[in-house]
């Protein structure tokens, strides 16, 4: 058990929900390609209508969905008030002035002639709208489109490499590459119809506000961050674990992808990068993905044998969710029946800098765990001297119990917050050590919606601010971080799959990668 002392706010930390206090972008067209697709429904849209009630759009705009299917305005709308419904519920009853400014155009992205009809749709609702010409195109597609539609757009004179008056950006979803080569070759050819400046790649974990807290924690504090060292920490631990299997079709991509591609290449190393990297020069994009390369350049890199004794892989069989019965991974549809694709990674990462040599990493996510939680848990070193430890009773003295590690808890969700854990006496008549927390909880401290990282993103990228996006050469030193562990797995021995019990969490073997450690930790709530 342990105790927990909240941390309240400070007066000014308290604001009012939904109102902007900066200038919303200039008026746009967002063209919204895969806009019929689980993203656009789920994610997107609900954070576009936010953004529009919150006021954080200019008066003038329009959003252009793209897709194979023939729809009408009318019938887009009606299926994109559908998903407001759905996953913006409290939102959606006043959807409808968000809503005039929604348009479709379908078009098949890989025929010039489709995108020469998308681009007349534009031209024409831009001179209707008195819209400037402000473009912005979201790639929320599979990604073998993501080269022809850029081509497409640049074809049919949408976009321009040169810079213009107006700006023209591209936001692309992941997977950005399927390895190292993959996405160099992406990004190569991307170049040819692009300046760096106009790309920006999402990764949706940067938006979240927890992980943007990161920063502000670290950076800006002078408490904490002289404990940020080897002499400090003993290891971290980093959770992105998920109940969630592969619902709907998800397991048409899932197959292919697997979770070392899924959320470690991305997700989970911009996590690394953000709880391990030295302060940046200031907080401008360059100089965040500056700080962050350079841990990614520091990772000691996992290769042939080394990725056996390092990463362990699982994949879910048959067990149950919160009670209820579910399927293992190869009886999920859309999925191989004899497929050896992970659903679960645990690997040990070393930092090979001043600052963390000798300061393991350890990262495990998977799906079909116990419970949903992202955490980032640095547990620090016991003090030097032993001056507490458990001991027999003896006469008048007894129970004098051993000092625990104290650990920084990041919860980046659900129940998003910072937790200290640390010990402190017991009162009573003996010396015995309590583990007793330091809580400081968003919905607690502050008195404002939490907004959705695709709200900040979507706003960040209209604003053209890219600090919150993923920079080509950080992406490409992820990948050469996983591609070898990729190549190990493709060359080695089949995995003995399914090796986990839906429902747990993940393969016994994960826990040997700790065994020295403490083991991996439960997290709070679990
Ligand atoms: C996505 C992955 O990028 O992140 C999904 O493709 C995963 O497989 C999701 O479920 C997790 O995101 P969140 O925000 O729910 O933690």
């Amino acid at each position: 058990m342990t105790s927990p002392i909240t941390v309240h706010p400070a007066p000014e930390a308290q604001g009012s929900p939904f109102v902007s206090t900066a200038k919303p972008p200039a008026p746009f067209t967002l063209v919204l390609f895969g806009s019929n697709g689980d993203l656009a429904g789920r994610k997107l849209f609900p954070a576009l209508l936010r953004l529009f009630q919150g006021q954080h759009l200019p008066r003038e705009f329009a959003i252009v969905g793209n897709g194979r299917r023939d729809l009408r305005d009318e019938d887009f709308r009606a299926a994109v008030r559908g998903s407001l419904a759905e996953f913006s519920a409290a939102e959606s009853a006043g959807a409808d002035p968000f809503l005039a400014h929604v348009f479709y155009q379908r078009a098949d992205v890989t025929s010039a002639a489709g995108m020469q009809g998308l681009a007349q749709r534009v031209h024409a609702l831009e001179r209707e709208r008195g819209l400037p010409g402000n473009r912005l195109f979201y790639l929320a597609t599979d990604p073998e489109f993501f080269l022809p539609i850029v081509e497409g757009i640049a074809g049919a004179g949408l976009i321009r490499r040169e810079e213009a008056p107006q700006w023209e950006r591209v936001v692309i979803e992941k997977p950005f590459g399927f390895d190292l080569a993959s996405a160099l070759c992406l990004d190569h050819n991307l170049m040819r119809f692009l300046r760096p400046d106009q790309v920006y790649r999402i990764d949706h974990y940067l938006g979240k506000e927890t992980v943007q807290n990161l920063l502000a924690f670290r950076f800006g504090n002078a408490i904490f961050e002289p404990l940020f060292t080897r002499e400090h920490v003993d290891h971290v631990q980093i959770t992105v674990a998920e109940t969630v299997g592969m619902e709907g079709r998800r397991g048409a991509f899932y197959d292919h992808a697997g979770a070392l591609r899924d959320v470690v290449q991305n997700h989970m190393l911009q996590l690394l990068a953000l709880v391990a990297m030295d302060p940046p020069a200031t907080l401008k994009a360059g100089d965040i993905s500056d700080a962050k390369l350079k841990v990614f350049r520091n990772l000691a890199p996992l290769r042939g044998a080394d990725v056996a004794g390092h990463v362990v892989r699982g994949q879910y069989g048959p067990g149950a969710i919160g009670g209820q019965p579910v399927p293992g991974y190869r009886a999920e549809e859309a999925v191989d029946r004899s497929s050896a694709t992970e659903t679960f990674v645990a690997l040990r990462a070393d930092i090979e800098s001043w600052r963390w040599a000798g300061v393991p990493f350890f990262l495990r996510t998977g799906k079909r765990l116990p419970r949903r939680v992202t955490e980032i848990a640095v547990q620090f070193k016991l003090p030097p001297m032993r001056l507490f430890r458990t001991v027999e009773c003896a006469g008048d003295f007894c129970d004098l119990s051993e000092a625990k590690p104290s650990v920084l808890v990041f919860r980046i969700q659900p129940d998003e917050g910072i937790c200290l854990s640390f010990s402190a006496k017991r009162p009573g008549m003996q010396l015995d050590l309590h583990r007793v927390n330091f809580e400081f909880n968003y919905r607690d401290s502050f008195d404002v919606h939490l907004p959705e990282a695709y709200e900040r993103l979507l706003l960040d990228a209209l604003r053209g601010d890219g600090t919150l996006f993923t920079r080509s050469d950080e992406m490409e030193a992820a990948w050469e971080f996983v591609t070898p562990i990729l190549d190990a797995w493709r060359d080695g021995p089949a995995p003995p799959f399914p090796n986990y019990d839906a429902g747990t969490w993940g393969p016994a073997e994960a826990g040997r990668l700790l065994e020295a450690f403490g083991g991996w930790r439960v997290p709070a709530g679990a």
